[in-house]
C-alpha cells in the first residue's frame, strides 16, 4: 500500500525556521495504484549522483536512505514463504500493455536477485480467465504452475473488466487460497468513500486505541458525504459558496478524475438531484507551500526555466495478515512527486509532475 501526503500551508506547525509552517496532511491511500517503488528510490540515486558531481558531498546526509523496491520485493516473497509451497509462483495481473512498465518490471528483477528460488509471472486478466483454475483444494493454478501470491497491478478501473468475463475471473482468484495483494477487502478500503466514513467521529476508535486515533485524526484534511439527507445538503451548500476550498472526488484511482474550482460548482449543481452524488466525496483542499526549482518536463527545447512547484509525499508500507492477526506490517520506503503549483493533480505520465526525492533540514 501507499499513503499519500501533502504539507498544508494552512497549518500553524512550525518545523524549521527556513520553512514556512505547515502541517502533514492525507490525500489518499493506495492498495493497488501504488506504483513508483522504483523510480522513487532512483531519484534519490540520481540526487546523490548530482550532488557529487557538484561537490555537494557534505549534504548527501540529507537526502534520506529508501529502500522501497527492496522492502516491496521482501515482503512479496514473505508471503511467498508464509503460503508454504516452495513450488508456487508469484503472479503479476497486468494489463495488456504496461505503460509503468519502467517501474513495474524492477520488482520482479529484485525478487529474482533476492531469492532465486521464486518464480514470477506476469499475466494479463484475459490470459487468466482462459488458463487459470482451482483444483480442489481451492488453490490457484495457472497453466499447471501453483500460485502462492497474487499481486494486482491493474483492476482498479472500470476499463479493467470490460465484460462479464473479467469480473468472474477476479472472483476466481479472490475465492482462490493465493495470498492477494490487496485482498477485495483492502482494495474497498483504498476508495475514497471509505476515506471519508473513516474521518467520521467513532469511526476510527472501532480499530484503534485513543492516543492511535489522536494521531491518525492529525493528518486528516475535512471530509464529507453527500448523500441525500441533511448532511449531504448541508456539504453541498458549503461547496457551493467556495468550491475553490475544495475537491470534487469520484470512486477512481490513477488520476485525472478529480474536479476543482469552478466546475465543482457545476458538477454540484448536475447532479444534486440524482443518486448519483452519494458515489462522490467533497474533501477540503490542501494547499502546499510553494518551492521553486527545476524540472525536466516533456517538449522542452532549451534549459529547463525555474519553476514555482509543490510536492506530494508517499509512504509505501506493507501489512500482511489474515482475518484473525496480523503477520507482518512495515514501513518500507517513500515516493516524493513534484508537480508545477499551478496544475490541479501531478500527473507523472501527463507531463504535469516528476519524480523528486526529499532534502531533509536539521
Ligand atoms: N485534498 C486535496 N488537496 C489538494 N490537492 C489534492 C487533494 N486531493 C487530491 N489532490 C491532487 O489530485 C491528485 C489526485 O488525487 P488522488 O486523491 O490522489 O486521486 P487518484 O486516486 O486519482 O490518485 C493528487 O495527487 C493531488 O495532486
Ligand atoms: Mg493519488
Amino acid at each position: 500500500m501507499r499513503s499519500d501526503y501533502m504539507l498544508d500551508s494552512t497549518c500553524d506547525r512550525k518545523y524549521h525556521s527556513d520553512y514556512p509552517p505547515c502541517d502533514w496532511k492525507q490525500v489518499e491511500y493506495n492498495t493497488i495504484a501504488a506504483g513508483f517503488y522504483w523510480l522513487g528510490p532512483v531519484s534519490g540515486d540520481i540526487h546523490r549522483y548530482v550532488f557529487q558531481e557538484l561537490g555537494y558531498d557534505e549534504q548527501l546526509k540529507n537526502l534520506p536512505e529508501n529502500n522501497a523496491l527492496a522492502g516491496l520485493s521482501e515482503s512479496l516473497i514473505e508471503a511467498w514463504r508464509l503460503y508454504g509451497n516452495p513450488e508456487g509462483a508469484i503472479l503479476f495481473v497486468v494489463e495488456k500493455v504496461s505503460y509503468n512498465i519502467c517501474d513495474q518490471r524492477f520488482p520482479e528483477f529484485k525478487i529474482r536477485e533476492l531469492n532465486p528460488q521464486v518464480k514470477v509471472i506476469r499475466r494479463t486478466i484475459d490470459e487468466l480467465g482462459e488458463r487459470s483454475r482451482l483444483n480442489q483444494n481451492g488453490e490457484l493454478v495457472i497453466d499447471n504452475l501453483l500460485i502462492n501470491v497474487i499481486y494486482y497491478r491493474i483492476g482498479y478501473e472500470p476499463a479493467s473488466y470490460p465484460t462479464q468475463k473479467q469480473w468472474d475471473t477476479r472472483l476466481l482468484l479472490e475465492r482462490s487460497k493465493a495470498i492477494k495483494c490487496p485482498t477485495i477487502h483492502y482494495h474497498l478500503a483504498g476508495a475514497k468513500k471509505v476515506q471519508q466514513e473513516l474521518s467520521r467521529p467513532g469511526a476510527l476508535e472501532r480499530f484503534l486505541d485513543e492516543k492511535q486515533v489522536e494521531m491518525v485524526r492529525d493528518i486528516f484534511v475535512g471530509l464529507y458525504a453527500l448523500d441525500i439527507n441533511e448532511e449531504g445538503e448541508k456539504t453541498i451548500e458549503m461547496a457551493l459558496k467556495n468550491p475553490e476550498r475544495y475537491v470534487l472526488k469520484p470512486q477512481r484511482e490513477g488520476g485525472g478524475n478529480n474536479i476543482y474550482g469552478a466546475e465543482i460548482r457545476e458538477e454540484l449543481l448536475r447532479m444534486r438531484d440524482s443518486k448519483e452524488r452519494t458515489a462522490w466525496i467533497l474533501m477540503d483542499r490542501i494547499c502546499p507551500p510553494i518551492t521553486k526549482g527545476y524540472m525536466i518536463r516533456p517538449g522542452a527545447s532549451t534549459l529547463p526555466p525555474i519553476l514555482e512547484m509543490v510536492s506530494e509525499l508517499g509512504i509505501f508500507g506493507v501489512l500482511i495478515g489474515n482475518s484473525e492477526e496480523i503477520l507482518s506490517k512495515k514501513q518500507l520506503g517513500h515516493m516524493l512527486r513534484t508537480k508545477i503549483a499551478t496544475a490541479n493533480e501531478g500527473g507523472v505520465a501527463a507531463g504535469d509532475g516528476s519524480l523528486d526525492s526529499p532534502y531533509l533540514l536539521d
